[in-house]
């Protein structure tokens, strides 16, 4: 027997065609005389109907079929009786009147009905993944990951990039986090780091003269999760030569726009918008904003200073900075629902929020005391508040105020409904600071990873002023998610030294470290450049769902693990010894 249709393709012009149907029993009504099977398969659902009169057999054995019992089922195709057709599944006209049946499999009383609205809790399906991966939306969503993935092999394949693998079994890569270290037999005492990315891999190809690169492969990184974070995600990982920054931005431009019309058959607009990192933190708060909706962040620290308030003075005095956004129709909230916003502004660090409401008979808060005439409505006109606004001040460093405001501006936004769903708002931040200052540490970290080239113009500060060194290095952002970031690699031996240096990271270190980078760098380098998106998250964002474990075939909890298979697990004291491994856990 052979499946010769499948279950979502029937329609009323296969009306008298004999035909077979595989699949899975969705739900079987039996109405005394005639039993009904809904008969789902990848592709969707029909209804099949056992006859006692027709086919006596086949009706008897439908008696036993329960839930997700795996049919094979040959019949008729026929027009459903009016009045029964179901106008909201595409195979909504016809049945099919079964002949025959075979029973192929049998299953177990399930753990959860498989179907789309599910409030089951996520660790019984991820327990049970290959039910929760029958739902269609799962599907779905893995054939749209399928679909991305296929038109960047073809777009990249047309562009002149070779796929390349590169290894798993490697040393460690600095993009970080922590690595995930395998240990070598035999090599005792000696461990692999799974890569964070192939970045220095995909550099030595472009020594090798490989000049355009790809690879879709996965990273493992020990980080801590979040919805948007997983151990092991996927990269779209590229690298090309004799390039600029603008010619990889406009390609990759032309990448996510034939991803967009793939997928959501919608033409994105090029060039894609770009803020400087500098003007992302100031207009956001974020280097990742969400241009979806305004809420635009506003300096009022020169009002500020000429203010009696002495917690925005106080602020202001070691170069911190005061600054606030109006939130819309937000004067409506109780104390005790601005404390909560407050406690909000805490995990943060702040110290407190600052808040004035704008009302039709003027402005209303405790603080107001503090201002003299016309600063209050001096900050509202820079804040462009309306009647109804809450206005939200913070003070501290430009750091915390702007992760703090950030912050609160997603949550107003969110909680006013301000963002428009159906946008995709492509975003590139260019000219990152080279460096990142580590308070801890008391040294500086790169930014992106070390191998990050700095501005050419720039390169005389590296020694005397790095902060004020730009970096290569863009990142892009969709829809107030990171999906991606590059940079143009520093190729010079010498440049790269200076680097190590500047992040007091020692020659001899670095030679261990990543010596065969640095000696390939003296083997005629090629000029190069390049970027990775994060597919599981531009996955994501294009199927609408909230979580990256949604877009992953078996993906791992926040803690962690795989709930199927039960990874990771103990190994027996065997494995331990080949490993040569002792533990020494305290239970
Ligand atoms: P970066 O570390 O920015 O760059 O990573 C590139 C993109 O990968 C995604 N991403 C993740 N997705 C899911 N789970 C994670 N734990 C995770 N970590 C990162 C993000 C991010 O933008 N080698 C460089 C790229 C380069 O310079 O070419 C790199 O790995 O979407
Ligand atoms: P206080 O004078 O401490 O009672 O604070 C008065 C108001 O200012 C309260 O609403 C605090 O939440 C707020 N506030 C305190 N510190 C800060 C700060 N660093 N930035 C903004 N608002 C603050």
């Amino acid at each position: 027997m052979k499946k010769t249709h499948t279950c979502g393709e029937l329609k009323k012009k296969d009306q008298g065609a004999t035909v077979t149907l595989m699949g899975w029993v969705q739900t079987r009504r039996d109405h005394g005389g005639l039993i009904f099977v809904d008969l789902r398969d990848r592709a969707g659902l029909t209804q099949v109907v056992f006859n006692p009169e027709t086919a006596p057999q086949a009706h008897t054995e439908a008696h036993g079929i329960r839930s997700e019992y795996v049919l094979a089922v040959t019949g008729t195709v026929a027009p459903r009786p009016s009045g029964t057709v179901n106008p909201k599944l595409p195979t909504g006209e016809i049945e099919v009147h079964v002949t025959g049946l075979t029973i192929l499999n049998t299953a177990k009383a399930l753990p959860f009905m498989i179907e789309d609205d599910t409030d089951v809790a996520e660790n019984l399906r991820l327990k049970y993944r290959y039910l929760d991966l029958r739902r269609p939306s799962l599907q779905k969503i893995l054939i749209t990951r399928h679909r991305i993935t296929q038109t960047v092999r073809r777009f990249l394949d047309q562009r002149g990039f070779i796929d390349v693998e590169t290894p798993f079994l490697t040393k460690s890569t600095p993009e970080g986090a922590r690595d995930y270290l395998v240990p070598s037999r035999v090599n005792p005492g000696m461990f692999f780091a799974l890569p964070q990315s192939p970045q220095l891999f995909k550099q030595i190809l472009m020594v090798a003269g490989f000049e355009r690169y790809y690879q879709i492969v996965k990273c493992f990184r020990d980080e801590d999760l979040r919805s948007d974070r997983q151990p092991e995600f996927t990269q779209i990982d590229l690298e090309m030569s004799f390039i600029d920054q603008d010619e990889i931005i406009s390609l990759m431009e032309e990448l996510l726009a034939a991803v967009c019309k793939e997928v959501k058959g919608v033409n994105v607009a090029l060039p894609f918008p770009r803020l400087t990192f500098r003007e992302a933190m100031d207009r956001y708060g974020s280097d990742k904003p969400d241009t979806r909706f305004g809420l635009e962040l506003k300096d009022i620290s020169d009002i500020a200073k000429a203010t009696d308030f002495k917690v925005f003075l106080q602020a202001l005095e070691p170069g911190g900075a005061v600054k606030g956004f109006a939130a819309p129709g937000m004067a409506v909230l109780s104390r005790k629902e601005v404390d909560d916003l407050t406690n909000e502004a805490k995990i943060f660090g702040a110290k407190g929020l600052a808040w004035i409401k704008v009302t039709d008979s003027g402005f209303d808060s405790p603080i107001a005391k503090f201002f003299k005439d016309g600063q209050i409505a001096a900050i509202a006109a820079r804040l462009e508040a309306k009647p109804g606004d809450l206005m939200l001040f913070i003070a501290d460093s430009p750091k915390l105020v702007a992760d703090t405001l950030g912050y609160l501006r997603l949550l107003v936004g969110k909680r006013r409904n301000l963002i428009d769903e159906t946008k995709l708002n492509f975003l590139w931040i260019t000219d990152f600071p080279l460096v990142e200052w580590n308070d801890e540490e008391g040294r500086f970290d790169a930014m992106h990873h070390p191998f990050t080239g700095p501005r050419d113009e720039d390169l005389p500060l590296m020694e005397s002023d790095p902060a004020k060194v730009h970096a290569k290095a863009y990142d892009i952002v969709l829809n107030g998610s990171e999906i991606g970031g590059g940079s143009i690699r520093i190729h010079r031996a010498d440049v790269q030294s200076r680097m190590f240096s500047l992040l007091k990271i020692a020659e001899e270190d670095a030679r261990k470290k990543f010596g065969f980078l640095l000696e390939a760098l003296e083997y005629g380098a090629p000029p190069h450049g390049g970027l990775a998106f994060g597919l599981d998250r531009l996955t994501a964002i294009l199927t609408g769902t909230q979580s990256i474990r949604d877009v992953i075939a078996f993906p791992k909890t926040q803690k962690a693990i795989c709930l199927m298979t039960e990874a990771p697990s103990r190994v027996s004291a065997a494995q331990l010894r080949d490993l040569s491994i002792k533990l020494d856990i305290v239970e």
